[in-house]
């Protein structure tokens, strides 16, 4: 049951989520059509944990229960049940307008993570800080499974968003120090916001919270940037899907460069979602004018952030390493 508690609370995929609870009824004789199971499903989707379900994700799972009780040709007769698929309803119809300040956690729980690692998201604010990105996911899958690149290192995230990414190579990472960076001041709101929800996580995973550092780095100040602690202090440098307006190129390039040309032992690891070839390719020409070299790196992830919401772009996403000359 804690397991299916666990993959409820992240929303993770539906059907497989579904199959935990009927697992678990199934140890205990019960069919899905019975009043107990349709009870007990019930009082699992209306208790909320530490961090909050979204009601639409509610309302599929209490709907795919539903189905399958009919397609064994029961019925739905708990009212528990009834009420709390009524209740889903109204506030799925709230969640599903476009009021920009609504938000909802996304939480993750893997024995690779030690722990559950939440983020809060705007999913309908246009500031794309305020979501977690299919990029950052990959970058996150790679720290854990290489955590040897970032351990006792100074890391520095560029466009962080929620934060998650940089969380990450502080927990299993085992970084000295992380300065999660980005501009927007709802943007670093919100970060600090994830940092604090996960101080149990960071315990737990025996991170220091002061491990973390939400920080403003804005690229378009570059030269002033060249001086700044994150900049100067950092021994590793990483960005996720940071890569897609062509307009914010040369400054990324200028940030990344002036980084790396301060020591050969300097490093960035770069996740980007191919959407458009041409961007990409403009990014390394200016990097190569730059004096800085890359490698393509060969990953596809691990898995460990699957979710309800990243599973359309995976595959797009590449990761390069990129080095002084
Ligand atoms: C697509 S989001 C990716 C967020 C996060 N890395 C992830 O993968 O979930 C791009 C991020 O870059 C940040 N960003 C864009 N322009 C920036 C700038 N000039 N300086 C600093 N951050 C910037 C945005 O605020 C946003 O957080």
């Amino acid at each position: 049951m804690e397991t299916f508690k666990k993959h409820f609370t992240a929303m993770a995929p539906l059907a497989p989520t579904l199959q935990l609870f009927l697992d678990h009824q199934a140890t205990l004789s019960r069919c899905p059509s019975s009043v107990e199971a349709q009870d007990e499903f019930a009082e699992c989707v209306s208790s909320d944990a530490a961090f909050p379900v979204g009601a639409g994700y509610k309302l599929k799972l209490l709907n795919l229960y539903a189905s399958k009780v009919e397609r064994l040709g029961g019925f739905i007769e708990s009212d528990n049940f009834s009420e709390v698929m009524v209740a889903a309803m109204s506030n799925a119809k709230l969640d599903d307008g476009m009021d920009p300040e609504y938000t909802c956690c996304q939480s993750f729980a893997d024995a690779r993570l030690g722990g559950v690692v939440a983020s809060r998201i705007y999913p309908r604010h246009n500031d794309v800080g305020l979501r977690l990105w299919e990029a950052g996911y990959i970058l996150a899958e790679f720290i854990c499974d290489n955590p040897s690149l970032f351990a006792g290192k100074t890391v520095t995230e560029l466009g962080a968003g929620c934060g998650l990414t940089g969380m990450i190579a502080g927990s299993v990472g085992r970084a000295k120090r992380v300065f999660v960076t980005d501009y927007t001041v709802e943007t670093l709101d919100n970060m600090r916001h994830n940092v604090e929800i996960n101080e149990a996580y960071l315990a737990v995973t025996e991170t220091p919270l002061d491990v973390m550092t939400v920080h403003h780095l804005d690229w378009s100040q570059t030269a002033k940037n060249s001086t700044d602690v994150c900049v100067t202090d950092a021994d590793v440098m990483m960005a996720a899907d940071c890569v897609y307006d062509v307009c914010v190129i040369p400054c990324l390039v200028e940030t990344v460069s002036t980084f790396l040309s301060q020591s050969r032992e300097k490093v960035c690891f770069i996740a980007t979602t191919f959407r458009n070839e041409k961007t990409f390719a403009l990014f390394i020409s200016e990097l190569e004018k730059a004096g800085v070299q890359y490698d393509s790196l060969v990953y596809e992830g691990n898995g460990t952030f699957e979710g309800v919401w990243n599973v359309c772009e995976r595959e797009r996403v590449k990761m390069h390493m990129f080095r002084n000359k």
